[in-house]
């Protein structure tokens, strides 16, 4: 059942439904995304564009989406030109209306930033950062009104985080950009909403790294199911929301980190094994 009523989806709904794109539909938060969409908001959502690498799993999902949803996948590597010229020719010839954007592709990587490959360093930033503008961007001429994006950053976004430095860095990008963009898209009925759940549990963004989970005690503690992540996060969405915070963790760390000075608060990482 829709968490709410298919009338507060906006007026993208008006407009019949449109084109979600969704990245990282592959797995994990970009999957969930993908089949809440199809499953929950019918009026919203006329058809869906599943966006990854791996082609097996986007061919999965679209056989188990279909018969509630019209998938297409579109297998590219965001990290190559070819994917951009790829995305700008489908989506000059699309022939319904795009009303949202889901960016849920992204890596990260735990420990000290001077311990971990260059390389890396740059794909997380390209990927996590430069993907997500890029892409609304250019997804944005195309939004009708009442379309909606969805950002995912973290909870990481809320303060500094030794041990995870530029991964919470570029997250805090991603929530002050989804913010101020909101502000700016506001007249024209488009909502942008940043996504910040704590560490995930059954998806592949540690087992990527060779990780078996969030690998801090507090974070395993506190880690949350993709499904209720999703679930508040488009009902959040699609009310216009700027941001959606769906555990009480996240909500405790966003106010505690608004209310303490950073030299505190990075003192009480430390106490809390952050480092
Ligand atoms: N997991 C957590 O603990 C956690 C916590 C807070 C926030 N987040 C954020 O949530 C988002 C999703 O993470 P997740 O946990 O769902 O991870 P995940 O299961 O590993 O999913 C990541 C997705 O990104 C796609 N991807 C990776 N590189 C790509 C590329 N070059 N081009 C296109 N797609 C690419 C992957 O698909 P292919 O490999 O098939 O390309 C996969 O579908 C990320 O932004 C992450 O930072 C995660």
């Amino acid at each position: 059942m829709p968490a709410i009523s298919q009338d507060q989806a906006g007026t993208a709904a008006d407009k019949g439904p449109g084109i979600v794109i969704v990245t990282g539909a592959s797995s994990g938060l970009g999957r969930e995304f993908a089949g809440q969409l199809a499953r929950d908001y019918p009026a919203f959502c006329g058809e869906l564009w599943l966006l990854a690498r791996r082609e097996s799993r986007l061919q999965q999902l679209q056989a188990q989406l279909q018969p509630l949803c019209p998938c297409r996948i579109l297998v590219l590597d965001l990290l190559t030109e070819s994917a951009w010229q790829k995305l700008a020719q489908e989506l000059a010839q699309a022939a319904r209306p795009v009303c949202g954007l889901v960016n849920a592709a992204g890596i990260g990587r735990p420990g000290h930033f001077a311990a971990q490959p260059e390389a890396f360093q740059l794909q997380l930033l390209r990927l996590d950062a430069e993907v997500p503008v890029r892409l609304c961007h250019l997804v944005l001429p195309y939004l009708i009104t009442g379309g909606r994006i969805w950002n995912v950053a973290s909870v990481s976004a809320f303060s500094p985080q030794p041990g995870f430095a530029l991964y919470a860095a570029v997250k805090a990008m991603i929530l002050s950009f989804s913010r101020a963009l909101n502000a700016e898209l506001k007249p024209k009925g488009i909502a942008v909403t940043a996504v910040c759940p704590n560490p995930l549990r059954h998806t592949g963004f540690f087992k990527a790294q060779g990780l078996a989970g969030p690998v801090q005690g507090l974070k395993r503690l506190t880690a949350e199911e993709p499904a209720r992540v999703v679930r508040l996060a488009l009902r959040r969405g699609l009310r216009g929301k700027d941001i959606s915070v769906s555990s009480f963790w996240g909500r405790l760390l966003s106010v505690a980190a608004r209310l303490l000075p950073v030299r505190v608060w990075l003192g009480l990482e430390h106490l809390l094994g952050f480092k």
